[in-house]
């Protein structure tokens, strides 16, 4: 019997450093949940389809069920572990995009990227980038409303850092 070849794979996963042996051919869907715990990364279809296993790869959205997990070694990643305070995250709760759940991780990854990209989308533009994720329950209509709130929320959230604060500049009189 061969045994398979491991290697130490060393990331930051959500500012954390984690180490774990990998085999060569194990998917980092399956590293990220087995060999360190991080279960909120879901695996649907392995084969690059139903997006439930997006995660951010040095800020890039990538489907981890396409990645070894030797190719991520000293690199960055994000799962929806970090992303619990996310106004992407808690507009998908607020708005009640989640059904079962099976695809939520994978969409709060995919649109957290998107609107990185695109910070104020037309419904159109949303309704097609949420399309590169499966979800089998909601129909999707409430993933569009928590993509396009979230998006003025963060909108307004950066007109507010980006404008000076002059009330400390008013004196009396
Ligand atoms: S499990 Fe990775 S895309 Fe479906
Ligand atoms: S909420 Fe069930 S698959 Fe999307």
């Amino acid at each position: 019997m061969v045994l398979e070849d491991s290697r130490a794979v060393r990331v930051v996963v959500n500012g954390e450093v984690r180490e774990a042996d990998a085999p060569v051919r194990m998917l980092l869907s399956d590293f990220l949940r087995h060999r360190l715990g991080l279960t909120g990364t879901h695996v649907g279809c392995e084969q690059g389809v139903c997006g439930s296993c997006t995660i951010h790869l040095n800020g890039d959205p990538h489907r981890s069920c396409l990645l070894l997990a030797v190719q991520a070694h000293g690199e960055e990643i994000t799962t929806i572990e970090g992303m619990r305070e996310h106004p992407v995250a808690l507009s998908f709760a607020r708005c009640h995009a989640i059904q079962c759940g099976f695809c939520t991780a994978g969409l709060v990854m995919s649109a957290t990227a998107f609107l990185r990209e695109e910070p104020a989308p037309s419904r159109q533009a949303i309704v097609g980038a949420v399309s590169s994720n499966l979800c089998r329950c909601t129909g999707y209509q409430n993933i569009v409303r928590a993509v396009a709130e979230a998006a003025a929320e963060m909108g307004a959230q950066a007109d507010e850092r980006a404008s000076p604060d002059t009330s400390a500049a008013v004196g009396p009189g």
